[in-house]
């Protein structure tokens, strides 16, 4: 289980100047290690970098310093490209620009023809990865006409196929309405529970990151913190210097603890934070 399925030494990150002159520094000596079967949140505020940390997990970018090793292979070796496309998949935050055929069974297809599945194989593959996403009544539909959620779940299935160790989501459920948030975010935890596939979720939203095994935050291009959520908010005021607000439970808790009430700060689920206040006022 502790095996390393993306590596990242030392990263740093600039976009190439458009003319004379430099670029900001956007990833400064980023260092993880990302276990496998793991479900990892990365949070921070717009701008940070996570997006272009994102693209150098499967080599859509490749470093301006240091190495990025997914699965054991440098990234920037171009000859194993296709392997390290094939362990690690990346969902993007608009499905719209996801879709690629007309029925939601032969963009499913797509992603692993293109990687050379045999033909036989991924009818196979199509069927699991739509039941997987609880997709697969919908596989003779139009994909436009499906519901945000639905489509998201449907470029997860199409990751899926490909049979990945590990999918990076880069804010999946920004579209969202909340039922569709829901429905992507009960997706990925079940990949990653029942299927052992390691997750790495891009998310704004404090109650995912919440759900996740390890929590990274992000700031100006490098990692602030990195340890459970629980562990993760209950330091209020530094997420607070980075542009972050914890979650209600959190806060809640924390300006009791000003006011000098004994309550903990990491009860973070709805029950636990309850649970606090009911101990505190009985
Ligand atoms: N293609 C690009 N060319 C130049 N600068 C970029 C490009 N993409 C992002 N940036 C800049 O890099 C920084 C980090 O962006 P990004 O990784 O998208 O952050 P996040 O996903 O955390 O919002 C920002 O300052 C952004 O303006
Ligand atoms: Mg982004």
């Amino acid at each position: 289980m502790n095996h390393t399925i993306i590596k990242t030494e030392d990263l740093h990150f600039s976009y190439p100047a458009p003319e004379e002159g430099t670029t900001p520094v956007v990833l400064d000596g980023v260092s993880l290690d990302i276990a496998e079967g793991s479900f990892v949140a990365v949070l921070g505020h717009n701008g940070c970098g996570k997006s272009t940390l994102a693209k150098h997990m499967n080599a859509i970018l490749l470093p301006s310093g240091g190495t990025v090793y997914v699965n054991g292979i440098d990234t920037s070796d171009e000859d194993r490209l296709l392997d390290i496309r094939r362990a690690v998949g990346m969902v993007f935050q608009n499905p719209d620009n996801q879709i690629v055929a007309n029925v939601v069974e032969e963009d499913v297809a797509f992603a692993p023809e293109n990687l050379g599945v045999p033909p036989a194989e991924i009818r196979q593959r199509v069927d699991d990865a739509l039941k997987a996403v609880g997709m697969y009544g919908y596989r003779e539909h139009a994909p436009h006409l499906l519901s945000g959620g639905q489509k998201q779940r449907v470029a997860i299935a199409g990751v899926i196929a490909m049979r990945p160790r590990c999918i990076v989501l880069d804010e999946p459920t920004a579209m969202l309405d909340p039922i569709g948030r829901r429905d992507v975010l009960n997706t990925i935890k079940t990949l990653n529970r029942e299927r052992g596939v390691t997750v790495v979720l891009i998310t704004h939203h404090m109650d995912e990151a919440a759900q996740a095994d390890r929590l990274i935050v992000m700031s100006k291009g490098r990692v602030v913190a990195d340890d459970t959520p629980k562990a993760v908010f209950s330091r209020v005021e530094e997420l607070r210097q980075v542009g972050l607000t914890v979650p209600q439970t959190t806060q809640l808790l924390w300006e009791l603890r000003q006011e000098g009430y004994d309550v903990p700060l990491d009860a973070l689920s709805d029950e636990e934070c309850a649970q606090a206040l009911y101990q505190l006022l009985k």
